[in-house]
Parts: structure tokens; sequence; C-alpha cells
């Protein structure tokens, strides 16, 4: 018990990096939003007919401003093409689009002067909303900047479209925008000519780095606003796509915002029909989110965040102090099997592949109670060692390794190990989309990753997510350890990303 007692003590030190008490808070919201689509990509639209559609949205955003104010919200955070929609061809986007001038250039206001420049309806109504909730507000929107011919990269149309965020403080000035990096297959939109990595700050919490859904996959902007700007609170609109086993909205967004230890504010798109949902408030202390496949309605959620002040760069770091009671314990878990009894399995698993994702994995099945199993690919190799509630055949699990290139919907390295429930009783259904478990398994997980940008997810039956109870490296291996969870595994794994190799 006294171990056990000391272990978590020690645990708490090394995993909060920050001591919980004294720490001030602050409320802040996203909205999960049900956005009113104009859904034939190649309509023209006129500027008026854009408008329509585009204050359908922003009126419910209002609604949800004032919903927020009651709370006394400080910021809230809207989704990626959450006013005017996806899906445009780029002469159909055309009308939805704003000239957005350089809050780092002039200083403006659009509720207070709203007549400065033509075609800001949209900069307007944000502004006079963060106005009227008297919080800072950030939403997605599309911008349109003229370019002239003698510019090499200017567009045939004379025109740059560029997917941008834009920051309202609570007064309503235009305080930031970011135009999103890493493009995902957004034949509308152009991306700017360098890599923005744009903070704000705000006088009840500090800075914020912002940017945008697929940007999170990649090191810039992202990795290097929390690593080389020293950001520990991340403004994130998305229309993220609900990709199982490893890629689901609230799943990876939680892993991201573990592995840095940072306050990450995902807003996601609600429409189930095109499996996005699935937004949250992730930070070092808890993490509500909110998951519904179900209903069509939108989600205001609002929560305590503490102020994180350390400008340090810790978490990946610092997760890399072991101590000698991890150590051991490493040691009795992942050293060489015990021979406790018939329970135990004496099969060694069954190693054959599958595409999980895309990608080629190289997968050893589960066998018996409990047991002790490696699996490689390339240069990685990755270990569980488990012990589960009950056993069928039915109920087939496998632990995954992929070391390489990914080369569907982008192209970027990683390195991952995964455990995961098979869809069915056959090998061939490890690695589908499977959101069910009634098995309680008890892990420790860990593989030797040449990377440390390690991205840590558990996900449980029903779509719940949960954090490790420890993880950090020891002797060149990354480890998570879980017990005692209420719901069923789905899956638990270690997504790795490898900038350097992209
Ligand atoms: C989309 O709009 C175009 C142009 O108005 C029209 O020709 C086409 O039939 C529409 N498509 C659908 C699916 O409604
Ligand atoms: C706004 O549009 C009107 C009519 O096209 C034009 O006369 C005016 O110069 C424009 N104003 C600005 C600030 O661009
Ligand atoms: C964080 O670490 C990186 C490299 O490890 C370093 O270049 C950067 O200056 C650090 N940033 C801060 C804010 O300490
Ligand atoms: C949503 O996800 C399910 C399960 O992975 C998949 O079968 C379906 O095709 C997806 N729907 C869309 C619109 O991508
Ligand atoms: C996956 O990799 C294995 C081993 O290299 C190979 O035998 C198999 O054909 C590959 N499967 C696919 C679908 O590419
Ligand atoms: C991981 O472990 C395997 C097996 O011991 C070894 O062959 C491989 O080189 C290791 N990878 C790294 C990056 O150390």
């Amino acid at each position: 018990m006294e171990t056990f007692f000391l272990r978590g003590l020690l645990l708490c030190w090394q995993c909060l990096v920050i001591p919980v008490w004294g720490l001030d808070f602050y409320t802040a919201a996203v909205y999960e939003h049900p956005s009113v689509l104009q859904l034939n990509s190649t309509i023209l639209s006129t500027r008026s007919e854009a408008l329509e559609i585009m204050r359908e949205n922003l009126n419910i955003y209002q609604e949800q401003v004032n919903a927020a104010s009651k709370q006394g919200v400080k910021i809230i955070v809207f989704p990626e093409n959450g006013i005017h929609g996806f899906h445009f061809s780029r002469p159909a986007l055309f009308p939805y689009l704003e000239p957005i001038p350089d809050p780092n250039v002039v200083q403006w206001n659009p509720c207070l002067h709203p007549t400065v420049y033509n075609d800001t309806e949209v900069l307007h109504q944000l502004s006079c909303m963060a106005r009227s909730g008297s919080m800072y507000l950030i939403a997605n929107m599309g911008e349109r900047q003229t370019c002239e011919q003698s510019d090499p990269k200017c567009p045939p149309d004379g025109r740059y479209h560029f997917n941008t965020n834009v920051v309202f403080d609570a007064e309503g000035t235009l305080t930031a925008k970011y135009q999103k990096w890493n493009l995902f297959f957004e034949v509308a939109y152009d991306t700017p000519k360098t890599v923005q990595h744009v903070i704000f700050n705000t006088p009840f919490a500090g800075r914020f780095g912002i940017f945008t859904c697929f940007d999170i996959l990649f090191y810039e902007p992202a990795v290097s606003l929390i690593e080389n700007y020293g950001v520990k609170q991340i403004i994130f609109p998305t229309a993220w796509m609900n990709l199982l086993p490893l890629l689901s909205a609230i799943e990876f967004h939680q892993a991201f915002a573990t592995a840095f230890g940072i306050n990450l504010f995902a807003a996601n798109q609600h429409h189930p029909e095109y499996n996005m949902t699935g937004s949250g408030i992730y930070t070092p202390l808890d993490f509500p989110y909110y998951y519904n496949s179900e209903s069509s309605e939108g989600k205001l959620l609002v929560a305590k965040v503490p102020i994180i002040t350390s400008t340090q760069n810790h978490s990946l770091q610092q997760s890399k102090v072991t101590n000698y009671l991890e150590a051991s314990l490493l040691q009795k878990e992942g050293g060489k099997q015990e021979q406790t009894g018939p329970l135990e399995s004496s099969d060694p698993g069954y190693v054959f592949h599958n595409v999980m994702m895309f990608d080629n994995y190289t997968f050893i099945s589960l066998t018996g109670l409990k047991g002790n199993l490696q699996v490689c690919s390339n240069t990685l190799c990755c270990h569980v060692a488990y012990e589960r509630s009950s056993y069928t055949d039915s109920n087939l699990y496998a632990l995954g390794a992929y070391d390489g290139l990914h080369t569907v919907d982008g192209t970027y390295y990683i390195q991952v190990c995964a455990l995961v429930k098979c869809a069915g009783s056959s090998y061939d259904t490890c690695g589908q989309s499977v959101t069910t478990a009634s098995d309680i398994i008890d892990f420790r997980l860990w593989g030797n990753f040449s990377t440390t940008h390690i991205y840590p997810e558990i996900l449980a039956d029903g779509m719940k997510i949960y954090r490790a109870d420890t993880r950090g490296w020891t002797n060149n291996n990354y480890y998570m350890t879980k017990k005692g969870m209420s719901a069923g595994l789905v899956t638990a794994a270690f997504y790795g990303r490898w900038y350097e190799k992209d």
C-alpha cells in the first residue's frame, strides 16, 4: 500500500508538471456547430444569397454567445467552415469570401466602424457578437485578397482565397488572423506564402496560439508554436472527419493535448452524416468532451480551464524522467513471462498483415487471459503486457506495429503501436472501425520509437476516452499503463509522428 501511495505521489509530480495548488481558472467554451450548408458545390450564388446562408449560421453563433455570456465565458471558439460551409468549387466559394485587413497593420473594430471596408458583413456581425458577449471570439471564415499578375504566385483569377481564423477581443476589435497552412485537399483555397505562427494575448489567461484542423498532424505551425514559441494554449477550429481506429477527433485531439501538457480548445462541425462530431476542452487537469453521432443538435461545451503560466517546454522532455519505482514496474510487467498458471497464454499469438487506415500493419493476436507480446515493423518494436477480464475467441484483439510513410490523404511519416479490438472474430477484421467493446483490459504498452513526438490514445466502449495512469520513457522505450477502466477497451495506441522523415 505504502509503495503504491508513494508511487502515485511521485507520478503526480512527474505527470502534472504544474502544481495543482494555487492555480487560477477561467471559463471557456467551444461550440460544436451543425452548420447550415449550401450543398451544391457548383452553384454560383450572388453575394446576397451567400450572406443569407451565412447569416443563418451567424444567428446560431449569436445564441451561443448569449448562452455562454450567462456562464461567464471569457473566450469562445467556433469550428472551421462553420459560417460558409465546405465542398465548394473555387468560383462557387467567391461570394462567401471577405477581405480581412491585417490586424498587425490596422486596428479595426468592425462593429464600431462597419463601413471602412466593403463586403465585410460577416466580420461586422462577429465583432458585434464578441462585444455583446464581452468575450474573445474565434471563428473561421473565407478570406479573399486581390493580387497583381506581377506576383508569380497570384492565381489566374487575380485573387487569393484563404481558409482563415479570425480573433476578436472582448470589445470586438480584430486582434489576430491565421491563414491555414496545411490545406486538406481544399481546391477552392490557396496556401499562404509563408507559414504563420500566430499568437495573441489576453488579459485573463495570457498567450494563445492558433491553427486549423489538418495542421495538427504536422510540425509547422502546430508543434513549432508549442516547442519554439512556448505556447501553452491552442485554439483549434476544425471540420474533422473521424477515422477509426486511430484518428477520431476526441481520441487524437486529447492525445495531442496530453503529449504536450497544454490546453487545447477543439471546436468541430456537427455533421454525423459526414462523420464529423467530437469537440473538447482538453487541459492537463481535465478533458470535458462531446461526441454524439445520433443527434443532429449542436453543443455548447463550457469548462473551467487552468491558467498554465510556465513558459518552459516541459512535457515531452520531462516525461523522459523516470524513477526507479517505474523501472522496477516495467521489469515486473514487461520482463520475462512469469509462469503463473493455466490462464497465462502459452500460445505466442498469430502474426499477420492487415491494412489499417491505409497502412500495412504487422499484427500479432492476443491469446489467453494474460500475456506479453511483441511485434515489429522496420525499426519499431511494440510490446504489450496485458491482463483481461474474460477471453473468448470471438473477442479478438491484436497488437499492430507500423513504421513508415503514410501516403493516403496526405503524406507524412508515422510510427504506431496499436492494441486494437478487431471488428469480428477473424484476423482480417483487425484494424477496421469498431466503437464497442466489453472486455476490461489492464495493460502496459511500450515501443522503441525513434521520435519523441508520440501521441497516447485510449478509446473505450461507446467512444469514451481515457488517459493513461502512467507514461514516459524508460530504456529507450516509450510506455503507458492503464488499469481498472470501467469500460471495455476499443483501442490503446501510440500515434507517433516522425516529422523529420515526412
Ligand atoms: C447544382 O447547381 C447547378 C447550377 O445551378 C445545377 O445545374 C445542378 O443541377 C445542381 N446540382 C444539384 C445536385 O442540385
Ligand atoms: C466600396 O464599393 C463602392 C461601390 O462599388 C465603391 O465606390 C467604394 O470605393 C468601395 N469602398 C472601398 C473602401 O473599397
Ligand atoms: C523549446 O525547446 C526548443 C528545442 O528543444 C528550443 O529551440 C526553444 O527555444 C525552446 N523554447 C522555449 C520557449 O523554451
Ligand atoms: C463514416 O465512417 C464509417 C465507419 O468508418 C464509414 O463506413 C463511412 O463511409 C463514413 N462516412 C463518410 C461520409 O465518410
Ligand atoms: C503487407 O506487407 C506484407 C509483408 O511485407 C506483404 O506480404 C503483404 O502483401 C502486404 N500487404 C499489402 C496489402 O500490401
Ligand atoms: C527496436 O528493437 C528492435 C528489437 O530489439 C531492434 O532491432 C531495433 O533496432 C530497435 N529500434 C531502435 C530504433 O532502437
